[in-house]
């Protein structure tokens, strides 16, 4: 039975994850930051553990609990959105946002990455087309943008030292979602979103190590 781990899996693209995961017969490790949304996915039938991406400790903790664990897919999913206004970004909400979205993926991708080699597994991050460069279509949220061009460099950094030892890298965009940060007035809903990131991963290989993709499998600029 393959394994997958969602990482921030209390509501919207990441718990849909969880739920098509476990549907599919898969062995499900989810995170959530809430006592009470880990039980949640605990009832789902996931190993859940609590984990808020911005706390080292909390890392730390994942990777003792992780200890020995063969990963087959992963996904780091949890993100903030940060400011809806285009004035100057507060520090606290410029830390916020970088703590999540980039620090939290340069200090789990190292952690997960050896748990994928042995089974020649694969890493997705979730970025958005707002993080590209070469497909910029505005200039707001300019934070947010930031913080997801940032996340898609680590991602390759990722790939280039994981590439090797057999582990698949891919920054995807997941479609304008349905989703508390999407909004209601989004393109489309969170389980076709989440079957096309899950058929996506499935179908690509080592080939797509370092690749920037739509969840339907489209390249997307860096
Ligand atoms: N929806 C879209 O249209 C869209 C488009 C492009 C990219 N994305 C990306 O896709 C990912 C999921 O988006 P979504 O739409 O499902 O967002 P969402 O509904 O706002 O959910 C965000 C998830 O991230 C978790 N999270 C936030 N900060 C965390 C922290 N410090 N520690 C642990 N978990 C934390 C949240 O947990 P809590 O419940 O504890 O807050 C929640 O599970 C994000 O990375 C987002 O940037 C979404």
């Amino acid at each position: 039975m393959p394994t997958a781990l969602i990482i921030g899996a209390s509501r919207g693209i990441g718990l849909e994850l969880v739920r098509q995961y476990l549907a599919d017969g898969w062995r499900v490790i989810a995170t959530a930051r809430s006592e009470a949304d880990c039980k949640r996915l605990a009832g789902m039938r996931a190993h859940s553990y609590q984990l808020d991406v911005t706390s080292a400790d909390s890392i730390a903790a994942l990777g003792w609990n992780l200890d020995g664990e063969m990963i087959d897919a992963t996904f780091l999913n949890a993100g903030q959105f940060g400011p809806r206004h285009d004035g100057f970004p507060t520090q606290q909400e410029f830390d916020t946002v970088m703590h999540t979205n980039v620090l939290a993926a340069m200090r789990l991708l190292p952690l997960i990455a050896p748990m994928a080699e042995t089974v020649r597994g694969k890493i997705a991050v979730l970025s958005s087309v707002m993080g590209s460069i070469g497909q910029r279509g505005g200039a707001n949220a300019t934070l947010y943008r930031a913080s997801k061009a940032a996340l898609n460099s680590v991602l390759m950094d990722s790939a280039i030292s994981y590439g090797p030892k057999g582990v698949t890298c891919i920054a995807f965009h997941p479609g304008w979602v349905k989703t508390d940060m999407g909004g209601s007035g989004a393109e489309i809903e969170v389980d076709v979103s989440v079957r096309g990131l899950r058929a996506t991963l499935a179908k690509a290989g080592p080939e797509a190590n370092g690749t920037f993709l739509n969840y339907d499998g489209t390249p997307i600029p860096w």
